[in-house]
């Protein structure tokens, strides 16, 4: 794809106008907060007299990437290049030393079920099983699995989307995921894994929403587990096991449930993770605590509250007001209001 890349200093910071791709794309959350940053972003740049590559660059993106995610044309994980602007503009601001009420979603806290997931992720690793983790949305499984894989040695975290569902597509990620190289699919399996076998067990491959795969590529992860004696944990919704349960009889499924040694099935949050995760973000107020606890129990947990604590403390700070039950329940219908729509 072409694309335009306006480099000269301080030009085209005009509010963008995201492309319809782009909104039926990502969600209207993200796309909520992809427009107040990038406000945020434009205003600093102009007064600042940054030109885009610089502002990129500062930010840690590649400069069209940059490009993309400021137009509204990026059509990838909008998330993470959101959180990159967002950190930049936080610590712009604290260089500053102006006053900035911007919200960093809180760092892990080990809550109830992440110590869960932890321990039934130490009891693939350990015994070389395979474990299944099926759990809400937005309980916090990636973040529990992200954080694992960050603190352990020889665990891989790798996560498969609609378009690496296939056997071939699962191994050119997890080949990504393992820094393995190589380029003929023939020896890709193999070269995977030696990569998990090389320590001779003790290794653990996590894959994140798992319940994308097609059936082949999972009896691709048995097989590592048997060949190459390591850990395996699928993790996902609840359609990961309904799969199984629906073709319970052929071979293949007997043979994969046979070899689940742990399960851990969770549909709804414990109370006690969302009070954990609302004081996290600083909120105290018994309004707003009792409003966001309501939030997480709806469905989406942990993932509904912090979009909406970060769009209401976004409206406070524009406001230039101390967060109040006002900013949370207009940020909520927000985002109820545009999700219906
Ligand atoms: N242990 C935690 N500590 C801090 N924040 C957390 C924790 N767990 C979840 N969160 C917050 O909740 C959000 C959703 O969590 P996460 O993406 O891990 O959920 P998930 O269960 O993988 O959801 P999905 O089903 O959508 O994949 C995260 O972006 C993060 O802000
Ligand atoms: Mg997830």
């Amino acid at each position: 794809m072409n694309q335009h890349i306006i480099t000269s200093p301080a030009s085209g910071w005009d509010r963008p106008e995201p492309s319809e791709k782009f909104i039926a794309k990502h969600s209207a959350d993200d796309v909520e907060i992809w427009r107040q940053l990038t406000g945020k972003v434009a205003a600093i740049a102009s007064e600042n007299g940054f030109g885009k590559s610089e502002v990129g660059r500062r930010m840690g993106m590649e400069v069209s990437t940059f490009s993309q995610w400021f137009s509204g044309a990026y059509l990838g994980r909008l998330e993470t290049y959101n959180r990159m602007a967002e950190q930049w503009l936080h610590a712009f601001f604290e260089a500053s030393d102006v006053v900035s009420n911007i919200r960093q979603s809180p760092l892990f806290i080990n809550t109830r079920l992440s110590r869960e997931i932890f321990d039934t992720l130490s009891w693939a690793q350990t015994t070389a099983d395979m474990v299944m983790i099926t759990v809400g949305a937005g309980m916090g499984k990636t973040m529990a699995c992200r954080t694992y894989a960050a603190t352990r040695p020889h665990v891989y975290h790798a996560t498969i989307t609609p378009h690496t569902k296939t056997v071939h597509g699962m191994l050119v990620e997890l080949a990504a995921e393992l820094e393995v190289k190589e380029n003929n699919p023939a020896r890709l399996t193999r070269a995977i894994g030696a990569k998990l076998g090389r320590i001779g067990g003790g290794s653990l491959l996590i894959v994140d929403e798992a319940q994308n795969l097609v059936d082949d590529a999972i009896n691709q992860l048995r097989h590592f587990m048997d060949i190459y004696q390591c850990g395996i944990a699928l993790v996902g919704n609840d359609e990961v096991y309904t799969r199984f349960g629906r073709s319970a009889g052929g071979p293949s499924y007997a043979q994969l449930k046979r070899r689940i040694g742990k399960r851990l099935n969770r549909a709804k949050p414990y109370l006690e993770d969302l009070q954990a995760y609302i004081a996290a973000w600083g909120i105290t107020d018994p309004e707003c605590v009792k409003f966001l606890t309501g939030i997480g129990l709806k469905g989406g947990a942990l993932g509904q509250i912090d979009k909406t604590a970060k769009l209401a403390f976004m409206a406070a700070e524009g406001g230039g007001q101390p967060l109040s039950i006002t900013h949370v329940k207009a940020a909520w219908q927000n985002r109820d209001v545009e999700e219906i729509a």
